[in-house]
């Protein structure tokens, strides 16, 4: 027996959206005491979702698709065009295979290697100066991913392409001057990686096979066809990006460190499960990328609700790592609780639920996880600092600009 699915009431609610931020979507589950309701956002009906099953609905792949599921000027920006995002099924998979393949263990283990390095490098001219910590971590950061990937540059020539890479996600939803200046840094960076992927799939630069760049300049689709080099550059973005916009994280576990200090006086450095809960508690806690979105492959009625083919839906990730129904106290932060985390893909959802491979969630997780436990061992374990006097606060109302606080050290 199915029944009406909650729905606000109004022409569009992207203004709302845009003021309640991070809340709009746990605001309305409130009002209407469903975790599923309808309402308009950018000129449509969307279908909005919050919670662990909801989550798992979310992800199902037969019921939703990615086609045409971000807004134009996202893709635009943060994402690229033709990039494994929009994919589904099939194509999607062998994709994501791509991604997935660069995630050995070795690979992880230079990743935090190269981390701690540039952190080291970043420092060792700094003496008694205030620094502003998600400054420097675009800069480490910037090296670091252009390392990883393997695009064999110095690192002058690394750091100038840091505004670049972090207009891309800074200024992703904006609208107007920092919309163009967004699609403009985009285009240069597309731009800048053809010639590397030419380069490399010419011969003239020798690079070694199992590189990144190098990997995805060869990687072949289901025909058998190498990837349009536009294709390959907004995917090596793909790489490049994220890891910058780490810095994002960084800046919010310096505000978790200084909100947490008995809780960071405690905590055995040397322990990798201690590091890594205060780690997953950073993500859980912040906010970051509020919602995935996708649209509806077919109609399907779940839990007597009905879906119509081609409806906007949105999960909402931050509302789902608040949800009372799953995670205690959920305001309160306690890195404890990982202690017996379930390790369920669809309750604790940052970067996306489901499963890496067959699913959307975000290829870069675990590079994520290590390059924040290597900062905090950083940090804690090579660096003098202390907070000078600043506010630590940071915006959870507002959905475009970025949860960044820009926390201060004197270092
Ligand atoms: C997808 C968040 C870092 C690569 C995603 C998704 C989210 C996300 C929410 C979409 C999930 C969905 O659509 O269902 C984040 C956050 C990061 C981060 C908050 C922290 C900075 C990274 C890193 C990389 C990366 C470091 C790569 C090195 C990707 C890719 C996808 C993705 C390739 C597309 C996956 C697909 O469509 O199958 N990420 N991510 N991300 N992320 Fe991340």
């Amino acid at each position: 027996n199915n029944h009406p699915m909650p729905k606000e009431k109004g022409i569009d609610h992207t203004i709302q959206l845009l003021k309640e931020g991070y809340h709009f979507i746990m605001n309305r589950k409130e009002k209407f005491d469903s975790r599923v309701f309808e309402t308009h956002l950018l000129g449509e009906k969307a279908i909005c979702l919050v919670g662990k099953e909801e989550a798992e609905l979310f992800y199902d792949e037969t019921k939703f698709t990615r086609k045409d599921a971000a807004p134009s000027r996202v893709k635009k920006t943060l994402f690229g065009e033709g990039g494994v995002q929009g994919l589904d099924d099939a194509p999607h998979h062998h994709r994501k295979a791509m991604f997935m393949s660069l995630m050995t263990e070795e690979k992880l283990q230079q990743l935090k290697q190269l981390t701690k390095e540039e952190w080291e490098k970043e420092f060792r001219q700094i003496q008694d100066e205030n620094i502003v910590v998600y400054e420097k971590a675009k800069s480490v950061l910037t090296r670091v991913a252009m390392k990883w990937v393997e695009i064999p540059v110095e690192d002058t020539e690394a750091d100038k392409w840091s505004d670049e890479l972090a207009d891309m996600f800074e200024k992703a939803a904006s609208i107007g001057p920092k919309h163009w200046k967004s699609r403009y840094s985009r285009s240069k960076m597309e731009e800048w990686m053809e010639d590397w992927i030419e380069k490399v799939r010419s011969g003239k630069v020798s690079i070694s096979e199992s590189a990144p760049l190098y990997q995805f300049s060869f990687h072949k689709d289901l025909d058998g066809e190498l990837l349009d080099k536009q294709i390959v550059a907004v995917e090596l973005l793909n790489l490049l990006r994220p890891i910058v916009a780490i810095a994002v994280y960084i800046d919010l576990l310096m505000l978790a460190m200084h909100d947490n200090k008995d809780e960071v006086a405690q905590m055995n450095i040397d322990d990798e499960k201690q590091v890594t809960n205060f780690i997953q508690e950073v993500r859980r806690f912040y906010p970051f990328f509020p919602f995935a979105g996708a649209r509806v492959k077919e109609t399907f009625t779940w839990n007597g609700y009905v879906f119509e083919e081609g409806t906007l839906t949105l999960l909402d990730l931050y509302g789902t790592n608040h949800d009372p129904a799953i995670w205690e106290n959920p305001n309160q932060f306690q890195p404890s609780r990982f202690h017996d985390w379930s390790r369920s893909p669809f309750d604790f959802i940052p970067q996306g639920g489901g499963e890496y491979l067959i699913g959307h969630r975000c290829a870069g997780e675990w590079i994520t996880v290590d390059i924040l436990k290597t900062t905090i061992k950083f940090f804690v374990q090579q660096l003098a600092f202390t907070y000078p006097k600043q506010k630590f606060e940071y915006d959870n109302n507002d959905i475009p600009p970025l949860p960044k606080c820009e926390i201060r050290l004197r270092a």
